[in-house]
């Protein structure tokens, strides 16, 4: 459904992808592991439209190259950004209606992120900034759920967070992918939590691919980690 093609992105004259080539599949859950600076949020910037960039991008077999970011939100691209992004001083509710301004059904879709994170529906009137990292994490997720995404970026959602939020996280992305069937392409820096959701991964270093393989392939990386 998302279909990379030897992209190079650039922000002035500085390349930092080069020739980066990638798939999700329909309902397939992908991760994106690399060391910082690796090019990770660069490239889901790239799919949303935020960076100058050479090459292919296809959503659905249609070219979106070139297409503005809000076209593509409304073609089914939603991003849980690096470091959450929430509006600090609106409520939990208000940060949810701005995620379900451009697509989808904000009563239906409220529903279902308050089911999946209880939470945020008993602190519903709170303000985001006044939430701990974990309950931020889950409404910048369920803030990204409300456009009702077909394409569901993530950058790194695990950030900053104690290992047991990281597995409440794990659990509630597990049960994204069985629920709603929304193809995911996930930057990780933490292996385990990559590796307990997607299907497959691909690995960044320096702005290049420099492995690629299913989950059960790439075993070995949860071992010794990116020291590179
Ligand atoms: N707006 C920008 N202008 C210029 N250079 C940038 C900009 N954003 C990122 N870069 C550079 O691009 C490179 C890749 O950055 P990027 O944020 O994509 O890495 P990353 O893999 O997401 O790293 P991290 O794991 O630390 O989040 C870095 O060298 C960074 O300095
Ligand atoms: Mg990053």
């Amino acid at each position: 459904m998302l279909r990379v093609r030897n992209l190079d992105a650039y922000y002035n004259k500085a390349k930092i992808l080069n020739d980066v080539n990638l798939e999700v599949g329909e309902g397939e859950v992908v991760a994106i592991l690399g060391p910082n600076g690796a090019g990770k949020t660069t490239l889901l910037k790239s799919v949303c439209g935020l960076v100058d960039v050479k090459g292919e991008i296809y959503l659905n077999g249609e070219k979106i190259t070139n297409l503005k970011p809000h076209e593509r939100i409304r073609m089914g691209i939603s991003i849980c950004p690096e470091g959450r992004r929430l509006f600090p001083n609106m409520s939990v509710e208000d940060n949810l209606l701005l995620g379900a301004i451009f697509n989808g059904n904000y009563k239906e879709n409220l529903k279902y992120v308050f089911n999946l994170f209880p939470r945020l529906e008993e602190r519903r009137k709170q303000l985001a900034k006044t939430m701990s990292g974990g309950e931020q994490q889950m409404l910048a997720i369920a803030r990204a759920l409300m456009s009702e995404p077909s394409l569901l970026l993530l950058d790194e959602p695990s950030m900053g967070l104690a290992p047991i939020v990281i597995e409440s996280i794990a659990e509630a992305l597990k049960r994204i992918k069985k629920d709603l069937g929304v193809s995911m392409l996930i930057v990780e820096q933490n292996v385990h939590l990559a590796f307990e959701v997607a299907d497959k991964a691909y690995v960044l270093v320096k702005g290049e691919i420099v492995r690629q393989g299913s989950v059960d392939e790439l075993q070995d990386l949860e071992e010794d980690y990116f020291e590179v």
